[in-house]
């Protein structure tokens, strides 16, 4: 997991870092400095007309050394506005010599550290994996943290690092190129996280065969790697019913023997981003060892046109029993999705599921870039959902699911088709996946096809592979109220 920070904890100052100093917009600096210094420091506020805006950074040279002077407006909140601006200092620490800093905790209320740590961690994620000459622009940051409660301290930071490692998990898995991580690939990258505590079961094709997983199957059946499903289980809780998270994973979607056009096509590899984000979270649950049950399954395929394809018109039997039209072979994540949604009902009796997929580009068309789609049938799991994104800036938007669109799935030859007419197609998605959920579990579908990678940075998200989802499920889990 490549990252460009470097946090130490310590009661002590060190000699060899520039010191960090905090700017109140009202009570000024608030670290205790010498006084040559504190002149020093606020002529150049003045001269720099400085006044401490949150994340906004005044670098300042003088005969007492380099000092990076760092506004925190009227003071800050734990959560969300402390990553951002831990995630601005982190840029502030790409240049010399800020890259080398050191911060006193005790400066500021005890919750706010954890957060600022987050999200200067979680901007510092880079993937380079595949440059023979490393990023020589990047340099290595060290955030030297003092506190007087340095273990308790280190500790609350212990849960912050595993949701970010979590994260980071995610994302390593959006970046790897789709030659690389094929799903037995992929699955064999779950079972490492067996490590953090994790029960992770690989099904493979073979097996699934057997199962009778023919919609799942159908999809991978013109690609020559094997398809698999992963189970991550973590039991952290009694012995209540586990929460499912179930993820698409289309380790390249070419659109099949419907194939899609040329450009942009390379985006296709972020097809898993529903999968990365339900193992990033499982990673996350299990590291934080939260006091819940919950069940992470993965659909993993590749969907490529071959001789063995499945074309247009074909029927496939779901394991379900539901027999499936496929009309167009490019809508292929609800077809994994249907045998996996039916799968962990069967064997583990979820007390509610959330689905996440890169399912469909009229999502896109329906919300841009800002929103994830929410389809659901629980009004009380749709709004815990939607205030968990809400909480961690993934946002959701909920969109809307009745019988009109559900009827444009009927199919002249089988129960159900795969899609439905030209309008409303990540409605028509939710339909099909709405059909594969038994006795009215509470379910939530995130359709994540405009969330799963960026090409614009945020504070705390670089672009690229955003990890989508891990927080918002971490969040969702952490405020679980039971659906019974
Ligand atoms: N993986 C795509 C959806 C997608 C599109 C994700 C753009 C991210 C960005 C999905 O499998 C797909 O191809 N959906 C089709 C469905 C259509 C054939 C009904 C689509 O959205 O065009
Ligand atoms: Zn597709
Ligand atoms: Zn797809």
């Amino acid at each position: 997991m490549p990252h460009h920070l470097d946090i130490q904890f310590s009661a002590k100052f060190s000699t060899t870092h520039v010191q960090l100093v905090l700017l109140h917009e009202y009570e000024g600096i608030i670290n205790k400095v010498d006084e040559g210094l504190m002149e020093t420091l606020l002529a150049a506020c003045n001269l720099a007309d400085f006044s401490g805006k949150s994340g906004e950074f005044l670098p300042v040279y003088s005969s007492y050394g380099p000092v990076l002077i760092a506004g925190i407006g009227k003071g800050m909140d734990a959560g969300l506005s402390a990553e951002t601006w831990g995630g601005r200092l982190f840029k502030q620490m790409q240049s010399v010599p800020f890259n080398q800093l050191q911060m006193d905790a005790d400066l500021l209320p005890a919750e706010i550290m954890p957060s600022v740590l987050c999200g200067a961690l979680s901007a510092s994620y880079y993937f380079d994996q595949y440059f023979t000459v490393k990023k020589p622009n990047k340099i290595a940051a060290e955030l030297h943290v003092t506190s007087s409660n340095k273990t308790k301290l280190s500790r609350s930071w212990k849960q912050y690092k595993a949701l970010v490692d979590g994260v980071f998990t995610a994302r390593d898995l959006l970046y790897e190129p789709a030659n690389v991580l094929y799903p037995e690939e992929f699955a064999r990258r779950c079972a490492e996280l067996e490590a953090v505590g994790l029960d992770v079961q690989i099904i493979p094709e073979k097996e699934l065969k057997t199962l009778g997983m023919g919609a799942l199957l159908g999809v991978g059946q013109g690609s020559r790697r094997d398809s698999a499903v992963v189970v991550m289980n973590w039991q952290g809780g009694s012995d209540e019913a586990p929460v499912a998270l179930v993820g698409k994973g289309v380790c390249f979607d070419t659109g099949g023997i419907s194939l899609k056009p040329a450009k942009g096509m390379e985006d296709m590899k972020w097809d898993m981003g529903g999968a990365a984000a339900i193992t990033g979270a499982m990673h996350a649950l299990a590291g934080r060892k939260v006091k819940r049950n919950v069940v992470g399954i993965i659909g993993l395929v590749e969907n490529m046109p071959d001789g063995n394809a499945q074309r247009p018109g074909d029927v496939v039997t779901s394991l379900s029993g539901q027999t499936i039209e496929v009309i167009n072979t490019d809508a292929e994540g609800r077809l994994v999705l249907a045998d996996v949604l039916t799968y962990v009902q069967d064997k583990f009796k979820p007390q509610a599921i959330v689905n996440l997929a890169t399912l469909t580009g009229a999502i896109i068309v329906s919300l841009g870039k800002e929103y994830a789609g929410l389809f659901s049938n629980n009004d009380r799991l749709a709004n815990a959902v939607t205030t968990a994104g809400g909480n961690v800036d993934e946002k959701c938007w909920r969109m809307p699911m009745e019988k009109a669109y559900d009827d444009m799935l009927k199919s002249h030859i089988a129960d159900i088709k795969n899609i439905g007419g030209p309008y409303g197609g990540a409605i028509t998605a939710a339909c099909f996946l709405h059909r594969f959920i038994k006795n009215d579990t509470p379910w939530v579908h995130l359709d994540i096809a405009g969330k799963a990678w960026s090409e614009k940075a945020k504070p705390t998200v670089p672009k690229g592979g955003t990890g989508f989802g891990v927080r918002l499920l971490n969040e969702m889990i952490d405020d679980w109220v039971d659906m019974k």
